[in-house]
């Protein structure tokens, strides 16, 4: 019923609609946004879901970071149209997401998001990885891609952008 596809730049603005839509208003004064100022999402990763009619229902960015000198994927935002929450779009949007992103490389992921939701996705509480504030550390989530990726990743979370 859903179609994934890679967004284009044709996609952006009907994406920031659907994301002003699901999000509380203000969204881009949340400290994760300060992590993507002036640095581009990660192309590959970042997905449209259409239904049949080519409507857009879901979409999902990510935006690479760092810690220390490891890189890290920043999952987000995620968001489904109302009107088809609840019906597994979220998880093919993470999942299918996901699965594109160790062959490219990735070794972990992290976002900051609600446990009781993602904890089916196998994120878990990042001890010791910390977001900007004001950020609540219960939030900082976290999945390997690949086998102990998390494993001595701490600090600080900081933009990817090249200063
Ligand atoms: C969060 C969101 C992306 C989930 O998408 P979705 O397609 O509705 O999710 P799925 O269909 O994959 O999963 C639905 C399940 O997740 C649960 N769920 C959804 N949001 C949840 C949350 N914040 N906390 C806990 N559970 C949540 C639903 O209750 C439902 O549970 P069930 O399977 O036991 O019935 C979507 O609700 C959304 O866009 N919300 C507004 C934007 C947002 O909050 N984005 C995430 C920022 S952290």
């Amino acid at each position: 019923m859903f179609t994934l596809a890679v967004e284009t730049g044709e996609d952006w603005w009907e994406v920031e609609a659907l994301y002003d839509l699901c999000f509380a208003p203000g969204r881009e004064a949340l400290s994760s946004y300060r992590l993507r100022d002036g640095v581009d999402p990660v192309a590959e990763l970042s997905l449209v879901a259409r239904d049949g009619d080519g409507i857009l229902a879901g979409a999902i960015r990510y935006w690479p970071v760092l810690i220390g000198s490891q890189t890290a994927l920043l999952l987000g935002p995620v968001a489904v149209h109302p009107t088809h929450q609840g019906e597994g779009l979220g998880g093919f949007l993470i999942e299918g997401s996901l699965e594109r992103a160790a062959p490219l490389g990735w070794a972990r992921v992290m976002l900051v998001g609600d446990a009781p939701y993602y904890q089916r996705f196998g994120f878990e509480k990042l001890d010791g990885v910390i977001m900007p504030p004001p950020t609540n550390p219960e939030r900082v989530l976290g999945r390997a891609l690949i086998e102990e990726a998390w494993a001595g990743v701490s600090g600080e979370v900081v933009s990817a952008r090249k200063s």
